[in-house]
């Protein structure tokens, strides 16, 4: 039995697993004995070119950041409007897509409600289910990661409020077929289809949700856009939904940098997206190569990353090693992804290095 304050803090959260994140990237250079510079950090999934130049400009020069930002998001939200093609009375943003996805779990889930979720995918549809007091409904992706429509649709029943989906799939990279996701919104549960990689696969549901009133769809800032530092995303939804959403979000949740950061973002999207061109190249390029180590399994992927499976040897103490080495990378202890390490995509360099180190590595492991 907890003592003292503990007591009265909800039962379920005192053995709350936490959302694991990475190592901060000094503490691990610092472990590694090598200058943070130095570190080729491929371990979360950012955008190791930055952001647009324009970005960093005009941050240098804002003078209005003791000034709130607007409640309402007025221009964050005519501005994607331009960009999705949907409503700005659609729209919501937040601090992160992560913010999102947690306040979509909020308006649907309560005590006892059912999340259907597809596993293994990322981690924060579990995160924010627990933390509702929702029940988790686990339905197990095949060996190549696809989703199984029917274990999906037997797993709903009238406990269930939400269907999390991330297109394509983090950390496995794969995108779910247009049909199989057409016979998820059939099912006419409230459908949350994440797409973060969005930019990277090309391949989006938005157009469906004049069909699907059940269809929700989230988005972020920081992969394509180098943004990831400053925690912004957003998603379109039904707009009774995100007229739900903004009464319950907590006010001025995007921060001024933030939102000045997106407004320059958008103006250059042209930049950005060369870029993000240069991303999917190296990432051919990086699963051509890790496809030629017979001790290694890429697996095909429409995103900025690479899960990558192991034929021999232990992926946690191939991270210790490409750690050492200046090369950080994810390692999940997780079902279905022990023996998987997943490669960012960096820069055109760093697959060079990277590729190389790996080979180093495989030919004593
Ligand atoms: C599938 C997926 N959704 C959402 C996010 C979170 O993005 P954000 O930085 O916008 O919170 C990530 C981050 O890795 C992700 O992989």
């Amino acid at each position: 039995m907890p003592e003292g304050i503990e007591k009265y803090v909800r039962k379920e959260l005192l053995t709350f697993g936490a959302y694991s994140s990475p190592k901060a990237s000094d503490k691990q250079a610092e472990q590694a004995g090598i200058p943070l510079k130095k570190i080729i950090k491929i371990d979360q999934n950012e955008n190791l070119f930055g952001p647009s130049p324009r970005v960093n400009r005009i941050l240098a020069k804002n003078n209005s950041f003791n000034i709130y930002p607007d409640a309402e998001q007025t221009a964050f939200r005519k501005q994607l409007s331009e960009y999705t093609g949907v409503g700005p009375e659609c729209i919501v943003g937040a601090s992160g897509s992560n913010q999102l996805l947690d306040l979509i779990t909020r308006l649907f889930v309560g005590e006892g409600d059912r999340v259907v979720n597809c596993v293994p995918t990322f981690d924060i549809y579990r995160f924010s289910t627990q933390v509702c007091g929702g029940k988790l409904v686990e339905i197990q992706r095949d060996e190549n990661f696809a989703i199984d429509v029917k274990a999906m649709r037997r797993a709903v029943d009238k406990k269930t409020k939400l269907i999390f989906l991330a297109n394509p799939n983090a950390p496995t990279g794969n995108l779910t077929p247009r049909k199989d996701l057409i016979e998820v919104l059939e099912i006419g549960i409230p459908t949350c289809i994440d797409e973060a990689y969005y930019e990277f696969s090309g391949v989006t549901v938005v157009p469906l949700m004049k069909r699907y009133p059940n269809l929700m769809v989230v988005r972020t800032f920081s992969k394509w856009a180098g943004l990831a530092g400053l925690r912004v995303g957003y998603g379109l939804f039904p707009p009774a939904v995100a007229d739900l959403l903004h009464r319950i979000k907590i006010p001025y949740n995007i921060n001024v940098a933030a939102l000045t950061a997106v407004q320059e973002s958008m103006l250059d999207l042209d930049y950005l997206m060369n870029r993000v061109k240069v991303i999917v190249a190296e990432r051919d390029k990086l699963y051509a190569g890790l496809k030629k180590m017979p001790w290694l399994t890429p697996y095909p992927s429409k995103a900025n990353f690479i899960l990558c499976k192991l034929l021999k040897g232990n992926a946690a103490e191939l991270q210790d090693k490409l750690q050492e080495k200046g090369i950080l990378v994810r390692y999940f202890a997780k079902p279905r992804l022990e023996n998987c390490i997943r490669l960012s995509i960096g820069k055109p360099e760093h697959t060079d290095i990277v590729l190389q180190t790996l080979r180093e590595i495989g030919s004593s492991w």
